[in-house]
């Protein structure tokens, strides 16, 4: 064992007292290897996340960046790349001695994905790494690739060696999604990754899981008391679940012609979101008692139909947005101008749990709509009774807390509130809980989180292959019913707020949905 390895294979952070949970977490000894370097995903969220990582001082000194594409690159054309994505794109400021300290440790490695010699290489590269910058045998795998190229990679990394754990350090692989594109590949995929990394080494990014709001879901419900005793169905109406996107996809066909809204984002980020919003308190936050209730959740996830009357899709036309002519999916680039793919889906569920019998969760999510707006809807029964005569309550409308993803952080509470006067009317107000007014403190980003914990191999912002495997199984039946169905999604017009079917679809229940 090289002195560097020996130093590490025992090394405790001498910063964090672990009685401290306060303490800022900082990832020992070890690389990361980025596949798919030349992508988006990299350039615009990945490179950014690791420089401001390391300006937080949150990655360990001798830190090491290997990129692995085709390019004919050396590790400064490497080191360019991600200069020019870190100035782009970082979220803290530039500064030049942190840079120059993580570039140190950058390398690139050449070749396409059935190159065995270049695998060869990135071994021989990794284990350079150990000797020169003391990273401990310890690497993470980013797999920022197509779907399609996961075996294939997967396989490269077992056979060169790559993948395996000899005891000194850790081997773990990083997969963004889509884990498949139904539950049966989901299944094959899943079995094709345990055969290479054990499950405990697999790190599946949902990257709403990363975002700060997401995770104060489970704050707000398990460290107060306030919202407890109403958080059932004695209590609340219906739950609406909004994820919704300004942008088109122009660019995105590759990834997103065939895939559409509902697999895209409800079978991971929305049914995430569905589950901290409904589960039961875990005993502890250890990353298995979270995954035990998520998973029980999920399982008591169920659609409710007739999915003809509680589902929609729909796509978008083209038309003004924001002042700007935009085109409709099927004149973007590189989409069939006969595409069938949804860039709006809701569907309705339930969760069949003592608590939540008979409450609705819609969930909704489009792509052309009026505005970018995540958000989390509770909203509660009317007050059985009132003791005011009609005209002084025809603006109170149902008590809503309304947990705002993004972009505009918090907490939206509306209730009833007298309107000043001689009369009493009764009108609805808001009380407005704001990250950015609360603390002094910017949210880092969902992908800092995330790498940093692969890194520390904290599993608990990741979802099991049975999270994964479940949430398909809910899926599933909508996309297949939306498949033998003859007529397309239903048209809607940029900058709206998706097609009528998707108003019909709430309206049959004597509902409406929220204009975020
Ligand atoms: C991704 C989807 O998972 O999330 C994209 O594939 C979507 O289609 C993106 O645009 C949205 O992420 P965020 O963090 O901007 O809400």
């Amino acid at each position: 064992m090289s002195t560097a390895t020996s130093a590490a294979a025992g090394w405790t952070n001498p910063l964090r007292d672990p009685r401290d949970k306060r303490l800022p977490r900082i990832a020992g000894p070890c690389s990361l290897v980025i596949f798919g370097v030349t992508g988006d995903l990299s350039r615009k969220k990945l490179m950014p996340a690791i420089y401001d990582l390391a300006n937080r001082g949150l990655l360990p000194p001798g830190f090491a960046l290997t990129g692995f594409a085709r390019r004919d690159w050396a590790d400064q054309d490497f080191g360019q790349v991600v200069y020019n994505a870190v100035k782009e794109h970082a979220r803290t400021p530039f500064r030049q001695h942190v840079w120059d300290r993580l570039a140190e440790g950058f390398r690139f490695v050449s070749g396409s994905f059935d190159d065995d010699d270049a695998f060869d290489r990135l071994e021989e590269t990794v284990q350079a790494l150990d000797r020169e910058r003391g990273t401990a045998g310890n690497h993470a795998f980013y797999l920022s690739i197509p779907p399609g190229a996961f075996p294939v990679v997967l396989k490269q990394l077992a056979r060169s060696g790559l993948a395996k754990q000899d005891g000194q350090g850790w081997r773990r692989v990083v997969i963004e999604k889509p884990f498949g594109h139904d539950l049966k590949s989901a299944i094959e995929l899943n079995e094709i990754v345990n055969d290479v990394f054990p499950e405990d080494s697999v790190f599946r990014i949902d990257h709403y899981l990363g975002k700060e709001t997401v995770q104060n879901i489970l704050a707000l419900r398990f460290a107060n008391q306030l919202f407890e005793p109403i958080w059932n169905s004695h209590y609340v109406d219906s739950v609406q679940i909004t994820m919704a996107e300004d942008i088109g996809l122009g660019g995105r066909a590759g990834y997103y012609d065939g895939i559409g809204a509902a697999r895209d984002v409800i079978q991971n980020h929305l049914l995430q979101l569905l589950a901290f919003t409904a589960m039961e308190e875990p005993v502890s936050f250890s990353s298995n008692e979270l995954r035990i209730e998520k998973i029980k959740i999920l399982n008591a996830t169920k659609l409710i139909g007739p999915l003809d009357e509680t589902t929609a899709r729909g796509q978008y036309t083209g038309g003004w947005q924001g002042g700007e002519k935009v085109k409709g999916l099927t004149e973007e680039e590189g989409f069939d101008p006969n595409s069938r793919t949804e860039t709006f889906a809701a569907i309705t569920c339930e969760v069949d749990t003592r608590r939540w019998a008979g409450v609705p969760f819609y969930l909704r999510t489009g792509k052309r709509l009026g505005r970018r707006v995540t958000e989390i809807a509770v909203i509660f029964k009317r007050a059985p009774h009132l003791p005011f005569d009609a005209t002084m309550t025809e603006e109170l409308g149902q008590n809503a807390f309304v947990i705002r993803v993004q972009p505009d952080e918090g907490v939206t509470m509306r209730f009833g509130s007298k309107v000043p006067g001689s009369q009493m009317e009764v009108r609805d107000v808001s009380m407005d809980f704001g990250y950015g007014s609360a603390f002094t403190e910017a949210s880092p980003e969902a992908y800092e989180r995330l790498i940093l914990d692969v890194l520390l191999g904290e599993p608990s912002l990741f979802p099991v292959n049975a999270e994964v495997e479940r949430s398909w199984e809910i899926l599933d039946p909508v996309i297949d019913h939306w498949t033998r169905q003859e007529k397309g999604p239903d048209p809607y017009p940029a900058g709206s707020w998706g097609p009528e079917s998707a108003g019909a679809m709430l309206a049959r229940t004597g509902r409406n949905w929220r204009r975020p």
